[in-house]
């Protein structure tokens, strides 16, 4: 489903400030791959996305995503194919727009302008089906305003959008890391039970070692721009924190204490 070839990518290149954040990355998901993605801060994680969904060009490499080579194209053209949720509860949906407005654009998507925003009853009916299975009250709350909503509840909304057309791929970017941690644990909770019931392929970056092991199929490791781990099936169910640690001293030595990942 997803291909990268020697992706590379060096920000602010022959400046003072030069950063290679991906260093030939060469990473292959099956259809159904749930990956999480761990590494320490500045390992690559976000920039591996970003590079995925367009944001900046690349150095070098390719990426192809279900067949189709992906590499030139647009963040906007590469949008259709792809669910994003980043860690900023603002960012994924329009707080001036109402619940049923914001599922209605996310159901729109990729299709065009120049068709009816309307919803018809069947529509709301639809959606409100949806919220309810997040279990959260938003089912009878559709012509509320979101930016009214915790983070939390707004985070569910934006993974709910995210996945409402089956994206190719889902792209989640420490989708949990500024929500409470009783919210944090239901979002996560919510993003297994979507992943499986749609069967998606998906990307999770986490710093939590324990959620990393707990959730999906394939776990990586990334450490200055390279995916430097790579394991999946019973070996990853097998796997404790313990392991995951040694593995991050092992590359990182003395840069541990202030890791977010051992913060957490
Ligand atoms: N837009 C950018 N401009 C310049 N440098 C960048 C940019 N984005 C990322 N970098 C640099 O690239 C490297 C990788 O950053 P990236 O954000 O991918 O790390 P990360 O693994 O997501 O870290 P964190 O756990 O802190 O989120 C870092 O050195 C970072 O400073
Ligand atoms: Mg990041």
């Amino acid at each position: 489903m997803l291909t990268l070839r020697n992706v590379t990518k060096t920000f602010n290149r022959g400046t003072v400030n030069e950063k290679p954040a991906l260093t030939g990355v060469n990473l292959h998901l099956a259809a159904g791959d749930f990956v999480t993605v761990i590494g320490g801060n500045g390992a690559g994680k976000s920039t591996l996305l970003n590079m995925i969904a367009g944001v900046f060009p690349l150095d070098l490499g390719t990426i192809e995503l279900d067949g189709e080579d992906v590499s030139r194209l647009s963040e906007h053209q590469r949008a259709k194919n792809l669910g994003r949720v980043f860690q900023d509860p603002m960012r994924g949906t329009a707080a001036d727009m109402q619940i049923v407005e914001n599922l209605a654009l996310a159901r729109r998507r990729g299709e065009g302008r120049g068709l009816s925003w309307g919803t018809s009853r069947e529509e709301r009916e639809e959606y409100a089906r949806q919220l309810a299975t997040l279990d959260l009250g938003l089912e009878s709350r559709l012509s509320s305003k979101v930016g009214l909503l915790s983070g939390g509840q707004r985070q569910a909304l934006t993974l709910l959008m995210a996945t409402l057309k089956k994206p190719k791929l889902l792209l989640l970017d420490e989708h949990t890391a500024a929500l409470d941690p009783k919210t944090a644990a239901k979002v996560l909770e919510l993003t297994g039970r979507v992943v499986e019931e749609h069967r998606l392929t998906t990307l999770m970056v986490t710093h939590n070692m324990n959620d990393a092991i707990r959730l999906g199929n394939r776990l990586i490791m990334m450490h200055e721009g390279n995916v430097i781990f790579d394991v999946s099936g019973d070996k990853k169910s097998q796997l404790r924190v313990g392991d995951l640690l040694q593995k991050f001293e092992e590359v990182s030595g003395g840069e541990l204490a202030n890791d977010r990942m051992l913060l957490s």
